[in-house]
């Protein structure tokens, strides 16, 4: 028996991600849908923390073959979305093409996602993770982030996670991987509110652009914590946990906009603002943005209200 027992009564034990899903929506093929990406989100994470990274790139094994792990993700949520049976089309970071997965397109939900974020960063055992986003019926094109029913990411560092964000209900709602395999809830975010902590990518375009060398320097000056991974996913996940500070990766001139709208900003933007946070590509919320091609790109910035605000001003307000 433990003395200490409030390290054992913080985190309370929560429902099983089908529990909640069941209260969460009405919508059988969604639930069932979520259930096949987590399944799929737990052979990912045993296979990202026993990749061997001798060489060029990380890889494990998956019946005969070798793989990298970054295409052995996307191998396994293809597979995870064809065993669901409610998903039409999907397509990939590094599939780009829509990919006819044998679902329904009425009642069924095409999927995008980026099978493992941060695949350069797994030799160095840094944190990485899966991004998807939901859109009803048949169309990934033509649509906005805000058309999405679903996104969630999956979060592979000293704890893995399945962090997920339902149309139907307000909230961003975080699933830790017990030992045993099921997923357990065990976080709710509904509020993102002010603090100074700022997660800086792309710091390259502020060689050529200088209203965003003007952004960095204000959080130097005004002594903002420095929390920058390099992997947009646990980047972005810190302001859903810590409910506070903000995330950029800003273009220049000489350093283009990298992050793919559909397979990364758009599922996370979904995610901040579910979370009670906002987003921003300079102008307006990133889930505003119509995405015309699959592999569209931009500038982004998520965080709190007032860190949004800022952004615009200081990027592109007119003082
Ligand atoms: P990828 O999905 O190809 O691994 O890209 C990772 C992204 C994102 O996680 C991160 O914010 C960004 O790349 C960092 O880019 P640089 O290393 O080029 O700054
Ligand atoms: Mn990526
Ligand atoms: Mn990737
Ligand atoms: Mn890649």
């Amino acid at each position: 028996k433990t003395k200490n027992s409030s390290l054992v009564t913080r985190c309370e034990i929560g429902d099983s991600l089908e529990e909640f899903l069941t209260k969460a929506t009405p919508d059988k093929g969604l639930i069932r849908l979520m259930m096949c990406m987590g399944e799929a989100l737990r052979t990912i994470a045993f296979k990202v923390r026993t990749a061997s990274c001798g060489g060029t790139a990380c890889v494990n094994s998956f019946g005969d073959e070798q793989l990298a792990v970054d295409m052995l993700a996307n191998k396994l949520l293809f597979e995870a979305l064809t065993y669901s049976h409610f998903c039409k089309y999907a397509c990939s970071e590094e599939v780009p093409e829509l990919q006819d997965m044998g679902g329904p397109a009425e009642g069924g939900f095409s999927v995008a996602f980026d099978p493992l974020d941060g695949s350069s960063i797994v030799d160095t055992n840094f944190t990485v993770g899966t991004i998807f986003g939901v859109w009803p019926g048949d169309k990934l094109t033509g649509v906005t982030g805000r058309d999405q029913v679903a996104a969630a990411m999956g979060i592979f560092g000293p704890r893995s996670t399945y962090v997920l964000a339902l149309k139907d209900i307000p909230g961003t709602h975080e699933f830790l991987l017990l030992d045993e395999g099921k997923w357990q809830h065990v976080k709710d975010t509904t509020e993102i509110g002010e603090g100074k902590m700022f997660s800086p990518g792309n710091l390259r375009a502020t060689f050529d652009n200088p209203e965003y060398d003007k952004l960095i320097n204000y959080y130097v000056r005004e002594k903002y914590t420095l929390r920058y991974t390099g992997g947009m996913v646990p980047d972005v996940n810190q302001i859903i946990v810590k409910e506070k500070g903000i995330f950029t990766n800003v273009a220049s001139p000489s350093a283009k906009a990298k992050l793919r709208l559909l397979f990364e900003v758009a599922p996370l933007g979904f995610l901040i603002e579910k979370a009670g946070g906002y987003s921003s590509d300079g102008h307006q919320s990133v889930l505003d943005k119509v995405i015309n091609n699959l592999d569209d790109r931009t500038q982004v910035a998520y965080g709190s209200k007032n860190e949004i605000i800022r952004f615009e001003e200081t990027l592109y307000g007119s003082s």
